[in-house]
């Protein structure tokens, strides 16, 4: 798309240029007795001319006149090809500037706070894509003995430790993003958006290591201590 965008403006290339000297000197030499016939009627001998001209310079599109993305050039003032953006001009759809969304930070701190409100259904995107993403290294349960790991990768912290237990929801949206140590980073495969589902299972399967029988609804807990079989769970896309 930028190529044809390029190729509009007539913006010669020194091998093109050349090509196209030649040819029209070859074809004006032949069309100038001639031509000169026509005077009577400018209007028609310009459009003659100029079809003719243009029917005579044949130029391949591999070899189009025009500048490859940021090629030098010695017709604009700053050497480049490329003009600097209008002042004020605003990128559509990739501004990102919500900072606390695209990068989990605060200033340089990261954010202790969810960007968005968590619901079931981000909860169950964020368990499915952390099965696909997280789990061949940190374990279905977070403790860091997943698949890769028992056949020989560097073993991470387990998310259960203290430490970790006490980060900010930033700080894992952070790892994800840009990496920690021999961990790569899933910039690049996971959206923003799923990587703050993920973070919200994160904090589910820490919470689900750590609670106390006064994190559990109280008719919940009368069904744990009476030994009645949970009920089925609900239908939907949780498996
Ligand atoms: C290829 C294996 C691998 C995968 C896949 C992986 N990690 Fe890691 N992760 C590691 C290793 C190894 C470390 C520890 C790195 C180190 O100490 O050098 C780590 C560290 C972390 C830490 C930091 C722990 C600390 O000690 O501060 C977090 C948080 C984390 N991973 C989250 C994730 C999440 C979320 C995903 C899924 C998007 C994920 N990781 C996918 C291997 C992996």
């Amino acid at each position: 798309m930028s190529r044809n965008r390029q190729a509009q403006g007539p913006r010669p290339k020194a091998q093109g240029e050349h090509r196209h000297t030649v040819r029209w000197e070859r074809f004006s030499l032949g069309l100038g007795p001639w031509a000169l016939g026509l005077t009577r009627s400018p209007r028609l001998a310009a459009v003659v001319f100029f079809a003719a001209a243009l029917a005579g310079c044949r130029q391949d599109m591999h070899d189009a006149p025009r500048y490859d993305p940021l090629e030098k050039s010695t017709v604009l003032p700053r050497g480049s090809s490329a003009q600097p953006l209008v002042a004020g001009t605003v990128p559509r759809g990739m501004l990102r500037e919500d900072t606390a969304l695209y990068e989990g930070k605060s200033g340089s701190a990261p954010v202790d706070t969810f960007p968005f409100a968590i619901t079931r259904a981000d909860l169950d995107r964020g368990q499915e894509r952390f099965n696909i993403y997280c789990s061949p290294c940190h374990g279905r349960t977070g403790e860091g003995n997943g698949m890769v790991v028992q056949r020989g990768y560097r073993q991470a912290a387990s998310y259960h430790i203290e430490r970790l237990r006490l980060m900010p929801v930033g700080y894992f949206y952070d790892v994800m993003s840009n990496g920690f140590g021999a961990m790569p980073d899933y910039r690049a495969q996971i959206t923003p958006e799923d990587r703050w589902r993920i973070v919200a299972y994160v904090r589910a399967l820490q919470l689900s290591h750590n609670a106390t029988a006064a994190d559990v609804p109280a008719a919940e807990l009368e069904r744990l201590k009476s030994g009645a079989p949970a009920p089925a769970p609900a239908a939907g896309p949780h498996k």
